[in-house]
């Protein structure tokens, strides 16, 4: 029985704690939220994916206000790190430390010496460290993944992702809208498709990015071009500006030679290949969604049980490192060689 933790407990805390009670063979033994009202607050409506909502039973679980007390007092033997982005990599290393496995939500951390860091005491530690990039497990993304590795359509010409919402107005003191906590829209919101992308396509040698800022200064919205030094284009758009009741959209195109492999969370079927030849249709893809799947393999990897080869730390670092170029070639109104 694997005792779980959960560190953090707003939209994403909540949503793992779903999640992880899915999981056989694992318990939640604790939770840790600085918030004194978060058992009030867990009636709230949160976030803007489905998942977390809904009454949460918290009997028998251990509710704690401090990392270090948690740990100590309820040992579990994993958490779920799902604390706002600028603890992500002080509180990864103080649990590595202390000998417990960690899956941290995405963005890895604000910047790529700290995650350095994190990579580091992970290794130090000889435990478990994984980073939440769902979309890699997302099952319509997963199965894109597949059928494009297939090589059964030819190679990839175009490939165009996009991700738009309101700005994220959930968290107890709005964290999300200050860029020194956050990262702001590209590390918060866009580093889905960056991170995505990199998972089908590996490093872009440069990017050449655009964004537009709000009244405040703040990047709300952004366009990239992942320079792959072929003939291929490979964008991906991420906003937050969007207003009223716009709610939340992500959609990829995927432009094959012999087939276009489309997705829009919206649309019904969401998920489509049509190719060139022969009528379209709907894969199937693998049961879950992005947040149970990547549970299953970090809860497989902890228990030393062989996992698909999804991801690694140093792509997640890679993803922070990549957005960081985009921010500077949005400031810099140039592009941005990586490698
Ligand atoms: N994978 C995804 O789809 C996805 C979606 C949204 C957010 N996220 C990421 O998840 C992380 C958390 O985001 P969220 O939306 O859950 O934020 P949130 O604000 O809803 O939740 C954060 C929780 O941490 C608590 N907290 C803050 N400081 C603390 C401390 N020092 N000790 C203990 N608790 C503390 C807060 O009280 C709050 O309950 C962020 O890194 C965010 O980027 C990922």
């Amino acid at each position: 029985m694997l005792k779980i933790g959960i560190v953090g407990f707003g939209f994403m805390g909540r949503m793992h704690f779903r999640h992880w009670k899915l999981v056989p063979d694992t318990r939640i033994v604790a939770i840790c939220d600085a918030n004194p009202n978060i058992l009030a607050d867990t009636k709230k409506a949160v976030g803007n994916i489905q998942g977390a909502e809904g009454e949460i039973d918290l009997t028998g679980v251990g509710l704690f206000s401090s990392l270090d007390e948690m740990i100590a007092k309820a040992k579990p033997d994993a958490i779920s790190l799902t604390l706002p982005t600028y603890l992500h990599a002080e509180c990864s290393e103080k649990a590595l430390s202390q000998g417990v496995h960690v899956l941290c939500e995405k963005p890895m951390a604000l910047t790529v010496t700290d995650c350095d860091r994190m990579i580091q005491a992970a290794r130090q530690s000889g435990k478990t460290l994984q980073i939440g990039h769902c979309v890699r497990f997302w099952p319509e993304y997963a199965k894109a993944k597949e059928l494009v590795d297939s090589g059964q359509y030819g190679r990839v010409m175009a490939a165009m992702f996009q991700r738009l919402g309101a700005p994220p107005g959930w968290s107890v003191d709005n964290w999300f809208i200050d860029e020194q906590r956050s990262g702001g829209v590209a590390l918060d919101l866009h580093i889905h498709d960056t991170d995505y992308v990199q998972y089908l396509f590996g490093m872009p040698r440069a990017v050449c990015s655009h964004g537009v800022r709000n009244a405040a200064g703040q990047l709300v919205h952004m366009v990239s071009t992942y320079d792959y030094g072929d003939e291929r284009l490979v964008i991906a758009e991420g906003g937050w500006g969007m207003t009223g009741t716009f709610g939340f959209e992500m959609s990829f195109n995927l432009m094959l030679e012999k087939a276009t492999i489309t997705y829009d969370l919206t649309r019904k079927p969401m998920f489509r290949v049509c190719p060139s030849a022969g009528a379209e249709f709907t894969p199937e893809v693998p049961a879950g969604d992005g947040y149970l799947r990547e549970i299953q393999h970090f809860a497989k990897v902890v228990r030393g049980l062989p996992v698909e080869d999804v991801l690694t730390l140093e792509q997640s670092r890679n993803s922070v490192r990549v957005v960081e170029a985009e921010r500077k070639s949005i400031s810099r109104k140039e592009k941005i060689m990586i490698r």
